[in-house]
């Protein structure tokens, strides 16, 4: 039987790569640039790969990747063959210890039970300077983190910069960049990811009740029945020491 992560996953997985976010190729090249080009990777790692929209453009540049998802579903339109996925959690790893040369996670972490339990997993199964890419979204500044929380309205906490900066104590970090997705819709993503009317209602009422200075942070403006933002985004290129 499925769990409520496992359910959660299964029910968006249909629609995921629908929300403009996913497939952003700004977003994807400012992510994938973060890696060094004097390496060759040969044991590559996805956590949380979700439909595979991250290593379908990483594996242009590796001879193979392994994903792992809790959901089955989401992974299930995942058809190249050098792209091997498995279905695990990230609190516990099913890889040895110094198993891999780079390992990399996008937009996950906020859904994680234990952050600093997947970090240590990520450190043990990353060999001695061994890499670490990592991206995750964040609140416009660390003052409206709360409010943040509330405004998305799923009961899960998005983890400020300085929360992340600081799961990260047994690397050394190489990189660290903010990218901005410009001018988001708010009704694409609550289409892509909500099937329920009500929820997507609360949602959409809650943007429009953010405070002043959460709407200039994130160039809030409302337009044909939707409401635009910026999102931010932390990139990290960390090295295991
Ligand atoms: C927002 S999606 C990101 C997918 C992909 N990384 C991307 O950038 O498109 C989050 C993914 O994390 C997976 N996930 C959530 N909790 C997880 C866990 N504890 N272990 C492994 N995967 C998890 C979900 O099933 C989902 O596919």
């Amino acid at each position: 039987m499925k769990n409520y992560e496992e359910e959660y996953w299964a029910s968006r997985s249909k629609n995921y790569n629908g929300t403009n976010w996913v497939k952003n190729d700004s977003f994807m090249d400012a992510f994938l640039s973060l890696l060094p080009t004097d390496i060759y990777f040969k044991n590559v790692l996805e956590i949380g790969i979700g439909t595979g929209a991250v290593a379908k453009e990483l594996i242009k540049r590796v001879d193979k990747i392994t994903g792992i998802d809790i959901s089955e579903e989401m992974m299930s339109g995942i058809q190249n063959p050098q792209i091997n996925t498995k279905v695990a959690d990230a609190h516990s790893l099913p890889f040895g210890t110094t198993s891999h040369d780079l390992i990399y996670m996008r937009n996950v972490l906020h859904y994680l039970e234990s952050p600093i339990k997947v970090i240590s997993e990520i450190n043990r199964c990353l060999e001695n300077n061994g890499y670490f890419l990592f991206s995750q979204v964040i609140p416009f500044s660390d003052k409206i983190s709360k409010e943040y929380d509330w405004l998305i309205n799923r009961n899960i906490h998005y983890p400020t910069s300085r929360e992340i900066v600081d799961l990260f104590r047994n690397f050394s970090i190489i990189e660290q960049s903010e990218f901005i997705l410009k001018s988001q819709s708010v009704n694409n993503w609550l289409n892509n990811t909500c099937s329920d009317k009500d929820i997507k209602n609360e949602i959409v009422l809650r943007h429009k009740k953010t405070s002043p200075d959460y709407k200039k942070m994130v160039n809030y403006y409302e337009e044909d029945g939707d409401i635009l933002i910026d999102i931010k985004h932390l990139l990290l290129l960390a090295k295991k020491i």
